[in-house]
């Protein structure tokens, strides 16, 4: 199966579990504003981007998005981070509690660091404190390590990045390097036993894809994590990981960055029209000005993608030194042609 449905596969499992527990009320879930985990009925129910679910009659009922993690964007005004990560966290018990508490509401979702919603990493603090909330309502904490998985944060896993201990955790992508489509869905025992209960008194496991587990996605899967062990990709990344936040932190002075963010290999830098105040530039399209950046790298051979008007990096792990700066001068190059085009059009006096 490829990835989204494993958003919704471990929605099914959240549900059978607590069927399995004799708490058949206990089954809505809490996802983020600004999350990603698909487009599937439940995957883009989950996922917590107006344009993923307009005119799509999304979400569905019990699945519900709690504020977005980012501190640039949403942090208040003398708010340090660390009172941000615990307002992220009132909020979520405010949501939690307002949705019927511990008998309704049986998991969270969380991407360890948001890709989609424009790469997003959530300040000091902030998962010890939603894990402690989701602890004390007895709730699932599910990571969706579809991009965070395998290297990309500077670990294995993004949760260990993150300092998140999850219950069940969803993966892709570089499972099998992209080669083929595979994903796969990891339990601990606590949801593994529940499981099995349910099936026993049922007589059947009654959930499978006509691909599940298909041989040769698996053999290369296999392969890729050899490959991966042989030419030792995770230390290589963790290894490049300090160069490539210089060279993001880099352009954190540029004129038309606000901010300039990234962990392990993958980073975002943010176009603002007026760095003090953050605003955005308003000249169309949302994201318009991040369009700009990246027509402009792709000329200059580099793809990179904007989600509005942050411009993400996330290259290959097996990136070099030379490579990556090859990768961020282009960018700086693109950046720049874009600041003359938004100069040149009367966006931006700089
Ligand atoms: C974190 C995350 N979860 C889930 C998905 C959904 O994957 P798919 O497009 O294969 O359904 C994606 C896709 O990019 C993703 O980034």
């Amino acid at each position: 199966m490829v990835s989204g449905p494993v958003a919704s596969c471990f929605l099914k499992l959240v549900w059978y579990m607590n069927n399995a527990l004799g708490r058949p009320q206990k089954k809505k879930i809490v996802s983020r504003i600004k999350g990603y985990h698909g487009i599937t009925v439940a995957a883009g129910s989950l996922t917590g981007l107006p344009n993923n679910h307009r005119s799509f009659d999304l979400p569905i009922a019990g699945i519900v998005h709690t504020g977005c993690p980012h501190y640039y964007r949403f942090g208040a005004a003398g708010e340090s981070e660390e009172q941000f990560a615990t307002r992220c966290a009132e909020e979520l018990e405010a949501l939690i509690i307002k949705e019927g508490g511990a008998d309704q509401v049986a998991a969270m979702i969380c991407e360890p660091v948001m890709g989609a919603g424009g790469v997003i990493v959530p300040p000091k603090g902030y998962y010890e404190k939603i894990q402690a909330v989701c602890r004390k309502y007895d709730m699932l904490f599910v990571a969706d390590e579809v991009i965070c998985g395998f290297g990309r944060t500077g670990n294995v896993w993004g949760c260990q990045t993150m300092g998140i201990k999850p219950d069940i955790l969803t993966c892709a992508k570089a499972l099998s390097a992209s080669f083929l489509p595979i994903s796969a869905v990891m339990i601990n025992d606590k949801v593994y036993q529940a499981l099995m209960m349910e099936s026993d008194k049922i007589g059947t496991w009654g959930h499978g894809f006509t691909y599940s587990g298909h041989p040769v996605a698996a053999a290369v899967a296999l392969e890729a994590q050899k490959i991966y062990d042989e030419i030792d990709l995770f230390g290589h990344a963790k290894r490049m990981t300090p160069i490539f936040q210089k060279h993001i932190q880099s352009f954190a002075d540029h004129p038309l960055i606000g901010e300039a963010m990234s962990v392990g290999m993958v980073g975002a830098l943010e176009v603002v029209a007026d760095k003090k105040t953050k605003a955005a530039f308003e000249i169309g399209a949302v994201g318009a000005a991040g369009t700009k950046v990246a027509n402009n790298a792709q000329a200059l051979g580099l793809f990179v993608r904007n989600m509005g008007d942050r411009v993400a990096v996330c290259p290959p792990l097996i990136i070099n030194e030379a490579e990556l700066a090859d990768l961020f001068g282009r960018l700086r190059q693109s950046l720049d042609a874009a600041m003359a085009e938004l100069k040149s059009e009367g966006h931006f006096k700089g």
